[in-house]
């Protein structure tokens, strides 16, 4: 294997992904990637131009995806409209991309007999009750409630679906919620570390109880590097690392780590439909391919993202405004 083609790789774990490649492997590295609101060249600026192209354009263009897959020998398929408060005003781009892009891709695979993993959420299965011991496995049965996880969900049925009928080799994995340097401003932490750069506050959805499994985005990497490796095909692996935390429970560290008084955030309007807790069993991916995640200091970890977002400012400033408009519209504000 010697050249990837990575889809929406300009955006938030895309480009975390591509800067871990280049500096993990030999593969040399084509993105492909629309540019929209959430992907931004500078992302991969500093990459090596020999080892690392951008291709601007759609992940739903047959032509030009046929023409990108039939290149490489290997895909990768991060773009998506990744969002679930923005699939909640406009669903149809998530339609589009989410589902006709994976099915582009898929059929593109399929001419060119081109190995695919496609990189989804543990979104598709729901949510979990606060106290459930269980967390989501790879059996668990898919349960999304967004239009965003349904979309997602959508996706990964044409994936096994393609691996089943027509013998693509395809892998997939189902991720939580990331964090890490060049997130977008609209998601959680990014926006709380921004909003305080700016002498705002922190904004809280409903009560704070809701509960995410946090993951660094360059684990999120080594994952999906060992299943494009060693994966089996047709297999699912789920990536977590077992960082389950309440929303307030963030926002008070950030709040802390930031210097500021723990309390100082607004409860603001609850998102519809929110998904109560989600919680990765990453043991297969453990067991199978050996793999660990680094970033197991959550707070360490945060301490660094917060570093970064105010050492980038010239990265997150330009999404700002435009980004805060839009929850003024939603009422998360
Ligand atoms: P993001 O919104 O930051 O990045 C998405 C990228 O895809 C952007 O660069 C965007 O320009 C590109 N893109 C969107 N539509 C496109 C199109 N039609 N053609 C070409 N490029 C297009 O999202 P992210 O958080 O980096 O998520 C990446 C992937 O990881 C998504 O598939 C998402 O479902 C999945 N995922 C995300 C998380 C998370 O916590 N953020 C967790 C698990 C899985
Ligand atoms: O679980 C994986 C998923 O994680 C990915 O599939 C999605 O692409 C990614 O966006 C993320 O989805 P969430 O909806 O969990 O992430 P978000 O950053 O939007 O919100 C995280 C939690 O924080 C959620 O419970 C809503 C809450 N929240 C969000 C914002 C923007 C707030 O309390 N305040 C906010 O201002």
């Amino acid at each position: 294997m010697r050249q990837l083609l990575v889809t929406g790789g300009a955006g938030f774990i895309g480009s975390n992904f591509v800067h871990h490649v280049v500096a993990h492997t030999d593969l040399s590295v084509t993105v492909l990637d629309h540019l929209g609101y959430a992907g931004h060249r500078e992302s991969l600026a500093g990459l090596p131009e020999a080892r690392v192209g951008l291709v601007v354009g759609d992940v739903a263009d047959a032509e030009l995806v046929d023409r990108l897959v039939a290149q490489a020998d290997a895909v990768v398929h991060f773009a998506a409209e990744s969002h679930n408060d923005n699939s909640l005003s406009d669903p149809s781009p998530f339609v589009t991309t989410n589902l006709v892009g994976t099915f582009t891709l898929l059929e593109a695979a399929r001419r060119h007999d081109v190995r695919l993993h496609h990189i989804s959420t543990d979104e598709v299965y729901g949510d979990l009750e606060l106290d459930d011991p269980e967390r989501f496995t790879e059996s668990t049965p898919y349960n999304p409630s967004s239009p965003y996880s349904a979309t997602k969900a959508g996706s990964d049925l044409l994936v096994r679906a393609w691996v089943r009928s027509f013998g693509v080799r395809a892998t997939l994995s189902n991720c939580s919620n990331n964090y890490g340097p060049r997130q977008h401003v609209e998601k959680f932490i990014p926006r709380q570390v921004t909003n305080l750069l700016d002498g705002g506050r922190a904004k809280l959805y409903g009560r704070g109880l809701n509960v995410r499994d946090w993951i660094h985005a360059d684990d999120h990497s080594s994952a999906v590097l060992e299943i494009v490796q060693h994966g089996r095909i047709g297999e699912t692996y789920l990536v977590g690392a077992d960082g389950e935390r309440s929303n307030r429970e963030v926002v008070e560290l950030i709040l802390t780590l930031m210097g500021l008084p723990s309390d100082a955030y607004d409860h603001v309007t609850d998102r519809a439909g929110h998904d109560l807790r989600y919680a990765i069993d990453s043991t297969k991916l453990r067991t199978e391919l050996g793999w660990t995640p680094r970033y197991t200091d959550f707070e360490q970890g945060l301490a660094a993202t917060i570093d970064w977002y105010r050492e980038n400012e010239a990265w997150w400033r330009p999404q700002k405004e435009a980004t805060e408009a839009r929850y003024r519209e939603l009422g998360h504000v």
